[in-house]
């Protein structure tokens, strides 16, 4: 167990491996819920879901495909920290055989959950207390973009959780970005400034996504493979530079309340750096990486 992280275990065995329910008690009709106050930065409001639609779709296009570890027929997949289950719900439909399970701290609205295919299913948590399955459950764990939600000093105790419940030659696949940025301009340098101060006050770490490889290596994964995706950011990269642009300004916008207070800046001046970045990132050619990287259990 790590330090500074408070551990739960909902009692799974093999006759109940823990996503029989789809949905918790707190489930609700009218909207989005949350369980508990975890140290997440972003909002869970529409636009936001929209936002991580929308990023889907983009880091979907980057990797040209939902994965990159060498899955051959999985029968049980995790997502984990699901978001709006879109990354499932492809996963579902690509593997009917699979039964894929998302957790997040966040359930769907009834409407949402409803246009899922039948082998979904969604179990309400909070990730930093654990994950409530049996162990060796699933033969493939997925997370992506955690780097706004798992403290630094926690992730390598959520990595022992995922490897927990993974089974023995089942794969861990993690996606993150990197927030220092290539070739940034003067007021790209202020807000990532900003958002780094404020990501620290937090506990998280901007650079998470080049880290990722030396954790999964140190969690003891074999077969390890890291992959470095650099994408421009603005039109001067094409269409996914311009989608990747976009989608940062979507980040910014709803960043903007808890930067501000966190590191102590004006919203006027938030704004200003938020308004003029994008045009620096086509002048100085800005680019940022991703990271995408998996290994096996043994
Ligand atoms: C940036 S979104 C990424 C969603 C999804 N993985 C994707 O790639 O679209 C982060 C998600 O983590 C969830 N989250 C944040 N902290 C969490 C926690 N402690 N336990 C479970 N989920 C959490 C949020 O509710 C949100 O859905």
């Amino acid at each position: 167990m790590s330090k500074g992280m408070q551990w739960f275990r909902k009692k799974a065995s093999k006759t109940d491996p823990g996503w029989q329910s789809q949905r918790s008690d707190e489930d609700s009709q009218s909207g989005l819920q949350s369980l508990t106050s975890t140290p997440y930065m972003l909002p869970k409001d529409f636009r936001e879901m929209s936002r991580l639609d929308f990023q889907h779709y983009f880091m979907r296009q980057v990797m040209s495909g939902n994965y990159l570890a060498p899955l051959s027929q999985p029968r049980a997949v995790l997502d984990v920290a699901c978001g709006t289950g879109r990354w499932m719900h492809e996963m579902a439909l690509q593997f009917p055989q699979a039964q894929v399970v998302g957790v997040d701290v966040t359930l769907l609205s009834n409407e949402d959950f409803q246009k899922f295919p039948p082998n979904c299913s969604f179990r309400q948590c909070d990730i930093l207390r654990g994950l409530p399955f049996a162990e060796q459950t699933f033969d493939f764990c997925h997370q992506r973009f955690l780097i706004f939600a798992v403290p630094f000093t926690s992730w390598p105790a959520i990595l022992q959780e995922q490897i927990r419940i993974t089974r023995s030659k089942g794969w861990i696949e993690l996606t993150d970005s990197d927030l220092q940025f290539h070739n940034p301009g003067p007021e790209t340098v202020k807000a990532l400034q900003w958002i780094s101060l404020a990501c620290e006050q937090r506990g998280m770490d901007v650079r998470i996504g080049r880290k990722l490889g030396a954790l999964i290596q140190t969690a003891g994964l074999m077969n390890v493979t890291v992959r470095r995706f650099s994408i421009p950011i603005g039109t001067w990269g094409g269409r996914i530079g311009d989608i990747l642009a976009k989608n940062f300004s979507g980040a910014l916008t709803t960043l903007k309340p808890l930067v501000t207070t966190l590191a102590h800046v004006s919203e006027e001046e938030f704004g200003r750096a938020a308004d003029t970045w994008l045009k620096e990132c086509n002048v100085y050619q800005t680019s940022c990486d991703f990271y995408v990287v998996f290994g096996q259990r043994p």
